[in-house]
């Protein structure tokens, strides 16, 4: 088997993350803790959950010793038509040091622009090679950037991201960034990739039944092939991300499912089923549509 639990990136960031997004501050405390007791070491948080205080708390409660553990945040880049204010270079820089006072760390080993919302997205990005250079985070990245928004870094003599965060799943395959961050060697992590499972988001006002008819067909395959393998349709979904080389994140507000989303390094995918699962690419992306956007299609390039 080519993977395990302990397996880590070239970012040293654990396969499998827990994820903390539509968790409260206490949940995300209760949770983060499970999670770290169950066996993760690797946490997403950010600025825009509003529960990092609790994430903060939860990592504390489970005493895993600082460097066995890889935590990621984000910083939220702000966006006008929510009424949410661009932030600057030094708002960027700022903003890190009251999340590492909320977390209750030292250090973060990944920081991500949250989204490329932002018309002040590279002094944002500038501010975070700043904040790697002070050594309060060890690694920097971005989330929901297509090659276009990443290109702009390049162009403008800018550090490579080391990694971008985006949804990545059987309904949205992301062919044309995927391929051009294996260009660049830009580590991909993958969020919502049990977004095709109908009990994804479902408590209310968690917004999973936007789109949730577009998923069926699909549902049907991905549960003929997990049956076939003796495995819950999450774990097959949580495999196929690792078997395409990819980190993938996943939250659960259950300490049962906690537990089973780590537990995928005991079965492996056959070839055939990973194409089968492949051909079910609609290119349809579904973590945001409950906001009414995607998020790596609405930034206007800069001016
Ligand atoms: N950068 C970005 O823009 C972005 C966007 C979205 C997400 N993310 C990150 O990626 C993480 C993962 O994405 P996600 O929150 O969409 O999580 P996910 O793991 O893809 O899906 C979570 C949903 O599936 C349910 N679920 C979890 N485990 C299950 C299982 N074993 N069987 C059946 N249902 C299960 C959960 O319900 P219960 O909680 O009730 O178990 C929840 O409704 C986020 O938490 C966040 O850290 C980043």
């Amino acid at each position: 088997m080519k993977f395990s639990q302990t397996s880590r990136n070239e970012l040293g960031m654990p396969l499998v993350g827990f994820g903390t997004y539509q968790l409260s501050g206490e949940q995300a405390e209760v949770c983060v803790r499970d999670a770290l007791l169950a066996g993760f070491r690797h946490i997403d948080s950010a600025e825009g959950y509003q529960n990092e205080e609790g994430t903060g708390r939860g990592i504390k409660a489970a005493g895993v010793a600082r460097e066995e553990l890889f935590i990621t945040t984000k910083v939220f880049p702000g966006y006008k038509p929510w009424g949410s204010e661009e932030k600057s270079y030094r708002d960027t820089i700022e903003t890190l040091k009251r999340q590492l006072r909320e977390l209750q760390l030292e250090y973060v080993d990944l920081y991500l622009i949250h989204a490329p919302f932002s018309q002040l997205r590279l002094d944002q990005w500038s501010a975070c090679m700043e904040l790697k250079k002070s050594g309060l985070t060890k690694h920097i990245g971005v989330a929901n950037y297509n090659e276009n928004r990443i290109q702009e870094i390049l162009d403008a003599g800018l550090d490579k991201p080391e990694s971008n965060q985006i949804e990545f799943h059987p309904l949205c395959a992301q062919v044309e960034i995927t391929g051009f961050m294996k260009q660049h060697s830009i580590a991909p992590v993958a969020y919502s990739s049990l977004s095709p499972l109908s009990s994804w988001r479902v408590e209310e006002g968690q917004g999973g039944e936007v789109l949730a008819e577009t998923k069926k067909e699909a549902q049907g395959v991905i549960s003929d092939i997990a049956n076939k393998l003796g495995v819950t349709d999450a774990k097959l979904l949580l495999r196929w991300v690792v078997q395409h080389g990819y980190c993938v994140l996943t939250k659960s507000s259950k300490p049962e499912r906690i537990r089973d989303n780590l537990d995928i390094f005991n079965f492996e995918i056959p070839e055939s089923s990973m194409r089968l699962m492949d051909k079910l690419d609609q290119n349809q992306a579904i973590a945001w549509a409950a906001n009414g956007l995607n998020p790596m299609e609405i930034a206007a390039p800069l001016k």
